[in-house]
């Protein structure tokens, strides 16, 4: 069954100045979508349910993209495991009930891969969800969006709703939180590499022992398969959305530190902790339906930090510029939730 979107489709991208929900709204506008929708946490506070129940009844949009989220790296997630949770399992539950109740056709909740079993098989298939158990760091951010899994079935088998999940890998692009100690390993790394370069450091230390291997998706190609999932899938199985090509943590570093510039040394923290040793999704299931990530690493990470460049002001790191609004059709700015 094909759920085609149209250029005029009321399309709320919940989350819209984050690093997902931004390169949203770019892909959504770029191709003509004239009625999207986007709140900031300051204007609908989406922790708030009787908040969240009115705006769906003001705007009542027909499509709906949860990319709102209290998201973080494995310090805060491990620091922070009360906030994550509660947050998360409030945010979800209160834009999936009011979707239900305002009669959105149709609705894609964003999971992730770190909801999969710490030692699940790899690559990880979607059917390892709730096979084992989870990695300790990120448990209470891993139950929350197994939990709004939960809901998207229960909601398609008890209502027949069309509404599906996606389990997407790492994430990165412009926008991302580039706080060191907040944010996720790809933005910390780009601010780390980029401080000891304008500092003139002769070394780098990065977090853990570097053998951890990861994949890595380029925010612009997610925004790309969630409208081609919207368009095409309708499955209760929370679908894979990975690249799958996978490095080492150590790899990585060499790259980002490539791209700055940085020659010095690389250092390994080994007392912070490394997370689970290996995550790579199998996207059998998204390649069978023909979508295929576009944007290699390297130049992902070369957008990245261009971006950074051009943004430092307004890229999150720690208490960074809090930026303003969109204007009415512009790409949205970005706001530090972290830090
Ligand atoms: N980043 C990744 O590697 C990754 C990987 C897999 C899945 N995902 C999923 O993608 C989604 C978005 O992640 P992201 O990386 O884009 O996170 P992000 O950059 O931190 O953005 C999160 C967004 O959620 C909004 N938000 C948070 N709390 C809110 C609240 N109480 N009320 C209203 N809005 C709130 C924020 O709004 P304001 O900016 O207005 O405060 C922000 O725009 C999440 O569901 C996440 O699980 C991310």
């Amino acid at each position: 069954m094909n759920h085609p979107l149209s250029p005029d489709t009321r399309l709320y991208i919940a989350g819209h100045r984050g690093l997902v929900g931004s390169a949203l709204w770019r892909h959504f506008r770029s191709r003509g979508f004239t009625e999207l929708i986007g709140r900031s946490s300051d204007e609908l506070d989406l922790r708030d349910s009787t908040a969240t129940a009115r705006f769906f009844a003001e705007t009542r949009p027909e499509v709906v993209v949860c990319a709102a989220a209290l998201v973080g790296g494995i310090v805060a997630n491990d620091s922070k495991p009360v906030d994550f949770l509660s947050d998360n399992l409030r945010i979800q539950l209160n834009l999936i009930d009011s979707a239900v109740s305002n009669g959105v056709r149709r609705l894609l909740f964003l999971g992730s891969s770190c909801v999969y079993p710490r030692d699940a098989e790899q690559p990880i298939v979607e059917e390892a969800l709730l096979s084992g158990p989870l990695e300790a760091t990120n448990q209470a951010y891993a139950v929350a969006k197994i939990a709004g899994i939960t809901q998207i079935t229960g909601i398609r088998r008890q209502l027949s709703l069309p509404y599906i999940s996606a389990m997407p890998t790492n994430v990165f692009g412009p926008g991302d939180n580039f706080d060191p100690a907040a944010g996720h390993v790809v933005p910390a790394m780009i601010q780390r590499f980029h401080r000891a370069l304008v500092a003139g450091d002769r070394s780098v230390t990065c977090w853990g022992s570097g053998r951890p291997r990861r994949e890595f998706l380029y925010a612009d190609d997610l925004a790309d398969a969630c409208h081609f999932l919207l368009d095409n899938y309708d499955d209760r199985v929370a679908i894979n959305v990975g690249t799958g090509a996978e490095v080492s943590i150590e790899e990585l570093a060499r790259i980002v530190a490539r791209i700055v510039g940085y020659t010095g040394e690389i250092r390994w923290d080994t007392s912070k902790p490394d997370g689970t040793p290996r995550k790579r999704l199998d996207t059998r299931r998204l390649d069978s339906l023909g979508w295929h990530a576009r944007t290699s690493l390297e130049s992902g990470l070369r957008n990245t930090y261009e971006w950074f460049l051009a943004n430092t002001d307004e890229a999150r790191v720690g208490g960074a510029t809090r930026a303003g609004l969109p204007a009415e059709g512009d790409a949205p700015t970005f706001k530090g939730r972290h830090g």
